[in-house]
C-alpha cells in the first residue's frame, strides 16, 4: 500500500488482493465485483452456499477479473486462518480485508435467547476481530499497509425494535473500528466503517413485504431504500488512495434514513414489518 504524500491521479487497485466475507450474495457481492472492476484479485468468501460463491466468481472471470471462492465461516479461527492463507497463496498476500458478513435475528430484547445472541455476537463482533486480527498480521508480515473495512449498519445507532442483539453486535463493531485504527495505524493500516441503511437483500428474509418497503423508503430523504451497489462505491473509495488519511471513521450510507426523525407511526409500521413479535 502507497504511502505517498504528494497530489497524483486516484490509483487503481491493480496488484491488490482483497477479502470479502460474505462476498456470495447482497451487500458482499456487489462490494466484491466492485473490487475486482477496479483491478483487484478477490477472495469470494462464503460459508454456506458455494453455488452463490461460484457465480460471483464466474461473473468476475468474465469480467476478466482475478477471483477465488473461500469457504469459511468467520466465527471460526482456524476456518478464517485457512481462508487468509488461501488468499496468500493464489494472490500473494491480503491488502484489503473487508468484514461484511453478518446475519441479523429480528427479536424483542425480551425474546433474545442466549443462543440467539451469542450465534449474533460469534458472527457480527467475533468474526470481525478474527479475520482484522489474522489478515492485519499478514499485512504487517508483508511490510505493512492496508485497508480493513467493516459493514456495520444504520442500527448502531438508531434505538431499532426488536433488534437489540443486532444492533449491540453493529455497536461493538463500530468501537472495535475506533481502536483497531489506533493498533494497526502505526502499520499503515486504515480501519473504517461503513453504516449502511436499509438495503434490498435476503437477509430481509420475507419480512421486506411492498409495504415494509414503502415504510422504510417513506422514511429516507432520497425516497428509496438502497441497492447493494450503493455500499460498494464508498467501499472500493475506503480501499484507493484517494481515502489514505481516513481511519477510525464510520460513513453512514443510508440514503439519508438517519436524518429522519421517529414518525408517530412507528411502532405501527414495525408492527406490520415484523408480525412476528
Ligand atoms: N441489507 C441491509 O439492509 C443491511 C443494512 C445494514 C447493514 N447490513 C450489513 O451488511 C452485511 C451484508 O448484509 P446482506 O444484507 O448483504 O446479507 P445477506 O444477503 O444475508 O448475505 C450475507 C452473507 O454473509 C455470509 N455469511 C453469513 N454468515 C457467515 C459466516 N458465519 N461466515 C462467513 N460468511 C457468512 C453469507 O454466506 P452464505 O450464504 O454462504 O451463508 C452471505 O454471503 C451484514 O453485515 C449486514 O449486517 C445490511
Amino acid at each position: 500500500m502507497e504511502n505517498d504524500t504528494k497530489l497524483s491521479p486516484l490509483q487503481g487497485l491493480e496488484d491488490r488482493v482483497a477479502v470479502v466475507t460474505g462476498g456470495s450474495r447482497g451487500i458482499g457481492r456487489a462490494i466484491a465485483r466492485e473490487l475486482a472492476l477496479q483491478g483487484a484479485a478477490v477472495a469470494v468468501n462464503y460459508t454456506a452456499n458455494a453455488s452463490a460463491a461460484a457465480s460471483v466468481v464466474g461473473e468476475i472471470e468474465r469480467d476478466d477479473g482475478q477471483a477465488m471462492a473461500i469457504q469459511a465461516d468467520v466465527s471460526d479461527r482456524a476456518a478464517v486462518e485457512v481462508m487468509i492463507q488461501a488468499a496468500v497463496q493464489r494472490f500473494g498476500g491480503v491488502d484489503i480485508l473487508v468484514n461484511n458478513a453478518g446475519i441479523d435475528v429480528a427479536s424483542s430484547v425480551l425474546d433474545t435467547t442466549d443462543a440467539d445472541w451469542e450465534r449474533i455476537f460469534a458472527v457480527n463482533a467475533r468474526g470481525c476481530f478474527l479475520c482484522t486480527q489474522i489478515a492485519a498480521q499478514v499485512m504487517i508480515n508483508a511490510g505493512g499497509g492496508g485497508r480493513i473495512i467493516n459493514i456495520s449498519s444504520l442500527n448502531a445507532r438508531l434505538g431499532w425494535i426488536a433488534r437489540a442483539a443486532y444492533s449491540a453486535s453493529k455497536g461493538a463493531m463500530e468501537a472495535f473500528t475506533r481502536c483497531c485504527a489506533r493498533d494497526l495505524g502505526p502499520h499503515r493500516i486504515t480501519v473504517n466503517a461503513v453504516a449502511p441503511g436499509a438495503i434490498r437483500t435476503e437477509i430481509w428474509g420475507d419480512t421486506l413485504t411492498s409495504e415494509a418497503e414503502k415504510a422504510q423508503a417513506e422514511r429516507v430523504a432520497l425516497g428509496h431504500i438502497g441497492e447493494p451497489e450503493d455500499i460498494a462505491g464508498i467501499v472500493v473509495f475506503l480501499a484507493s488512495s484517494a481515502a489514505r488519511f481516513i481511519t477510525g471513521e464510520v460513513i453512514l450510507v443510508d440514503g439519508g434514513r438517519g436524518t429522519c426523525d421517529y414518525l408517530p407511526t412507528e411502532h405501527a409500521l414495525e408492527d406490520k414489518m415484523y408480525p412476528q413479535i
